[in-house]
């Protein structure tokens, strides 16, 4: 029970490698806020947790819709006053084409949601965070950040905007006993891989649950990082 009495919040929980890190992080004793806009998926997780004998608080809601935020800060606020754990993990892949014919809202739709949310979730939850007594976030980025692919336009831009934006929180941070790190987690078995690359077979590729671990290291009170952009098999 290493984060024992914790508070995490984990976006993008409905599926894929949120759930993983979600049933992981109550495992280890916090109470989990679980956000995606799929009741379904929320619903299975909370069992999944209960049913190991952890604890949840579920979430419906669209990182897109502007008073969702500020209405979660201030319910945080009211029922822990603190927030020591925050996942940033929900994203999408978009269109993959050349940059001459990415639709328009394609790229406003993955920006806003892999970069534009994020920023407006620590812009929102900071003073919680700031709250804890050693509080730890993790930025769900990707290789494709600097990976210089050819249709990726759209996606890799987002992650490289979410590293530099953790980057610079975790250099506002410097001075507290808080922690910010970027994790890449790799290609994973999940919806998200799948549709990047049609003809994968996803039994040849770790699942969420293997990953889990190094999402795990990063949220202890022991952990070492800070600022850094983290590859999952450097921690796993
Ligand atoms: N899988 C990989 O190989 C891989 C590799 C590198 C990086 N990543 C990153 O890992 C993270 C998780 O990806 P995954 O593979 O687990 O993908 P996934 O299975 O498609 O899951 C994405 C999650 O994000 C949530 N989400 C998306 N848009 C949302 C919105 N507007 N509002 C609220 N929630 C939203 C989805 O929930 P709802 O649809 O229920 O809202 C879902 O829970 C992403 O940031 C992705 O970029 C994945």
């Amino acid at each position: 029970m290493k984060l024992k009495n914790k508070v995490a919040l984990v976006t993008g929980a409905s599926r894929g490698i949120g759930y993983a890190v979600a049933k992981c992080l109550a495992k280890n004793g916090a109470h989990i806020i679980a956000t995606a806009r799929t009741e379904g998926g929320l619903v299975e997780l909370d069992d999944a947790i209960s049913d190991a004998g952890g604890s949840a608080t579920l979430v419906v809601m669209d990182l897109l819709d502007r008073p969702a935020l500020p209405r979660l800060a201030a319910a945080i606020q009211q029922r822990w006053g603190r927030l020591d754990i925050m996942i940033l993990n929900a994203g999408m892949l978009g269109m993959l084409a050349p940059i001459a014919h990415l639709d328009e809202a394609v790229w406003d739709d993955v920006l806003a949601t892999n970069l534009t949310a994020c920023f407006r979730i620590i812009h929102h939850l900071d003073p919680l965070f700031r709250q804890s007594d050693a509080g730890r976030a993790v930025l769900v980025s990707s290789g494709a950040a600097d990976a210089m692919r050819p249709y990726w336009g759209a996606y890799a831009a987002s992650k490289a905007g979410l590293e530099s934006l953790g980057k610079g929180w975790a250099e506002e941070l410097v001075q507290t006993p808080h922690k910010v790190n970027m994790l890449r987690p790799g290609r994973i078995a999940t919806n998200m891989i799948a549709e990047a690359f049609p003809g994968i077979d996803k039994s040849t590729l770790p699942s969420p649950d293997d990953i889990a671990e190094a999402f795990l290291q990063l949220c202890l009170k022991t952990c070492p990082h800070q600022g850094q952009v983290l590859d999952a098999t450097q921690l796993t």
